[in-house]
């Protein structure tokens, strides 16, 4: 990656939808996937392999993968566009392979109540399923991501120590992913955070390795982002229009939306190479497929 570019990992279609009342069949998340690849998004994450019973917003998702692959062979959808899936265990993992997929995400939570309240077992529980289906995606040739939740504090157990995420941060790296991505699940951090925790998670994981997913429930993602950035963090996660939030996150709101993170680093001059304008259509489209505005401010304008 150039020093100056930024890579942003679309959230709107997994984490944004997932929280969202009204659910959208497959072929209109099919649609958002493909608008948001001719909008410039390398990297999406599409859906879930998750319990449809926990989160049912997300079924389908073996549905979209079929379709948006078909898109990409006849050239609809970009051939480097990037899909991923998140998955929670070696259920899921087995679907996603029957699905074809090239990359998931592993989640882990850095609160014990959030990770029962999240998916049913504790943190060194997750870690167990982990290991099967870190197997499976080596057979497969599958890319693993990782997702840390809960790192800036949690919906039930309020604070949570920076020594505890970083141990965990190093952790997931052991286990193999290739990108571990903080998560503050409740948009709760605040720019003094940031920087106390990823000063030390820098020193725990290679940099290169390490994203920002922050919601924006205060208005902060924001500034948080740029802290991140300043201490070199190149990979943010972004959902489109500020969509969503987590289904077992009370309060949490969606994702900081793609239009207003890409607004600040066009200022920036670092690339993204996403088209703002594009992105500000698609932001019309969903408002009137979900049927209430969507947060962002950039997306509006
Ligand atoms: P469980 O009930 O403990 O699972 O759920 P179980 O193993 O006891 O099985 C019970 C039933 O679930 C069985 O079905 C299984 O087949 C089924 P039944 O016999 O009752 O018909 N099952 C599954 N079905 C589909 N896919 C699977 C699967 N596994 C078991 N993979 C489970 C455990 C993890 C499945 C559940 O807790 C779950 O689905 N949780 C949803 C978690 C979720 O999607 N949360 C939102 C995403 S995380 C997030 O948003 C945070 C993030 O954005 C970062 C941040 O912001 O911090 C990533
Ligand atoms: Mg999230």
């Amino acid at each position: 990656m150039k020093k100056n570019s930024v890579t942003i990992v679309e959230m709107g279609v997994r984490d944004g939808l997932q929280n969202e009342k009204v659910i959208l069949d497959v072929d209109t998340r099919v649609e958002f996937i493909t608008r948001l690849s001719e909008a410039g998004l390398k990297r999406i994450e599409v859906g879930s392999f998750v319990s449809p019973k926990w989160v049912p917003q997300m079924a389908g998702t073996a549905d979209i993968l079929s379709k948006t692959q078909q898109l990409q062979k006849t050239g609809v959808i970009g051939k480097k566009i990037e899909m991923s899936v998140l998955v929670p265990n070696e259920q899921g993992m087995r679907e996603a392979i029957q699905s074809g997929v090239k990359e998931i995400a592993i989640f882990a939570s850095c609160s014990e109540t959030f990770s029962k309240k999240n998916i049913n077992c504790s943190i060194d529980e997750s870690f167990k399923r982990f290991g099967p289906v870190m197997i499976l995606a080596k057979k497969h040739k599958i890319k693993v991501r990782g997702y840390l939740s809960a790192c800036f504090g949690c919906p039930y157990e309020g604070k949570i120590s920076e020594a505890k995420v970083v141990k965990l941060a190093q952790r997931m790296h052991k286990l193999g992913v290739y990108e571990v991505s903080i998560g503050d699940t409740i948009g709760i951090a605040h720019v003094g955070q940031v920087r106390t925790l990823f000063k030390k998670l820098k020193k725990a994981v290679p940099l290169a390795k390490i994203a920002g997913h922050f919601h924006d429930t205060r208005g902060q993602a924001l500034a948080n982002i740029l802290a991140a950035y300043d201490l070199g963090v190149r990979i943010f996660d972004t959902s489109l229009g500020g969509l969503g939030g987590c289904p077992y996150a009370p309060g949490a709101t969606g994702n900081v939306a793609t239009e207003d993170v890409v607004y600040m680093f066009n200022g920036l001059k670092a690339k993204t190479s996403i088209d703002l304008i594009k992105l500000k259509t698609i932001n019309s489209w969903m408002t009137n497929k979900i049927q209430h505005p969507l947060p962002s401010k950039a997306g509006k304008v």
